[in-house]
């Protein structure tokens, strides 16, 4: 294959019309890279049956490019939003029955205090049937064991806010939660002090007949995807085999904090108080930690890779990340050198979307191709 050949694999980035494009955006989430960024890379740097490594895999676009290519995956995820996010799409529940009994389930379980808000932005943000629902999904849902409950709750998030009426809550942002003082104060002063009335049940239902309707991604039952919940620097799964390619993205220091951006989020799902707790620790300010994390994380996959695997890793370009990422993947690669390149954005970033007009000094991607000395070179031309 040649650095120019087109992708013999699916293409997830473009419509809605086939199950793995369908699949492939599920998970609003912040700072994910595009997912032809990850099967470019794939194609060029793996042959089917490799397995590819994700140590920092957001929503799980890395595994899920992985998958509909035939490959197998390793990846893990710290933050459980995006952890639900990627391990429903590598392996969504196959019938979307179940899914829709387990939701008309939920709704049947609702007790009267289910429905009483905690909070005023819990009374501005979803009306009583609504919160009634969120409240026994935070409690009864098994997402962690269960895939029927564990793509319920992927669907409860990916519609838990946005912008009317395309979610479940009043009018909010779809990515990023705000602030709830905020939201209350935005609210009021613009006319949207009464929740949307929404039945749950009817509007997930039509989003799961949506989601189902061509099917699931083909190949979710022939590859071999683990995507775990943790720390990747102790959490990793071993690989079926050493790992050919790891295509990943760190968190960029002092850019955003994914525990406080998903903080309803992870309320949904049980992992988080109804108003959040502002200590921006994934924020990574703190360049000593900041460092010792990254060192211990990309040690780890190391670990799990082939010695002269190719290594794909975009960066934040300001130094507080670049120089931070640079020499540590430089010492795990030995003597390969690592490649980099501005990987400008294309388009307005997530956070110039949210109001934030600085300019941006982009991203890098460092890659280290697979050793010359080995077979897998011959996938490199
Ligand atoms: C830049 S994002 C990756 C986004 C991903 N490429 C995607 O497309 O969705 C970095 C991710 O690393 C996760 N993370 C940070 N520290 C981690 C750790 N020690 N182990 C596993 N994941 C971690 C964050 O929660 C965040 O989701």
């Amino acid at each position: 294959m040649t650095d120019s050949a087109p992708s013999p694999t699916p293409d997830c980035g473009i419509g809605f019309a086939t199950a793995e494009a369908r699949w492939a955006r599920l998970g609003p989430y912040y700072a994910m890279f595009p997912i032809r960024f990850a099967q470019d890379a794939i194609d060029r740097y793996t042959d089917p049956g490799d397995v590819v490594l994700d140590p920092f895999c957001g929503r799980g676009t890395a595994p899920y490019a992985a998958m509909v290519a035939g490959r197998d995956a390793v990846a893990c995820e710290i933050n459980p939003v995006a952890w639900v996010y990627a391990a429903t799409k590598t392996a969504p529940a196959p019938d979307p029955d179940t899914v829709k009994d387990r939701i008309g389930a939920i709704a049947e379980a609702v007790e009267a205090e289910d429905r009483e808000p905690e909070s005023e932005f819990q009374t501005l943000a979803f009306c009583p049937t609504v919160l009634g629902f969120l409240n026994v999904a935070r409690r009864e849902l098994c997402w962690r064991y269960d895939a029927t409950d564990r793509t319920v709750a992927a669907l409860i998030l990916q519609y838990l806010h946005s912008k009317l009426p395309q979610g479940l809550s009043n009018q909010m942002r779809h990515c990023r939660a705000m602030a709830p003082d905020y939201c209350v104060r935005w609210w009021n002063d613009n006319g949207y002090d009464t929740p949307p009335e929404v039945d749950p049940v009817s509007f997930l239902n039509t989003r799961v007949d949506w989601r189902y309707r061509k099917g699931i991604p083909e190949r979710s039952h022939s590859s071999s995807v683990t995507v775990t919940l943790g720390d990747s620097a102790t959490d990793l799964a071993d690989p079926p085999a050493p790992a050919r390619l790891v295509v990943t993205s760190p968190p960029y220091s002092g850019v955003t904090d994914y525990g406080v951006d998903s903080w309803l989020r992870l309320w949904a799902i049980g992992e988080g108080p109804a108003l959040p707790k502002w200590d921006t620790k994934q924020k990574h300010v703190g360049l000593a930690r900041y460092r010792t994390m990254l060192e211990a994380v990309f040690a780890a996959t190391a670990g799990k890779a082939h010695p002269d695997a190719a290594w794909l890793v975009r960066c934040d370009a300001r130094e507080r990340t670049l120089d931070i990422v640079m020499p540590i993947l430089a010492g795990i690669v030995g003597d390969r050198d690592v490649e980099v390149s501005p990987a400008p954005f294309s388009r307005p970033t997530q956070t110039s979307l949210y109001g934030d007009r600085a300019t941006k000094p982009g991203e890098m991607d460092l890659l280290v191709r697979p050793a010359a000395t080995t077979a897998s070179a011959n996938r490199c031309r």
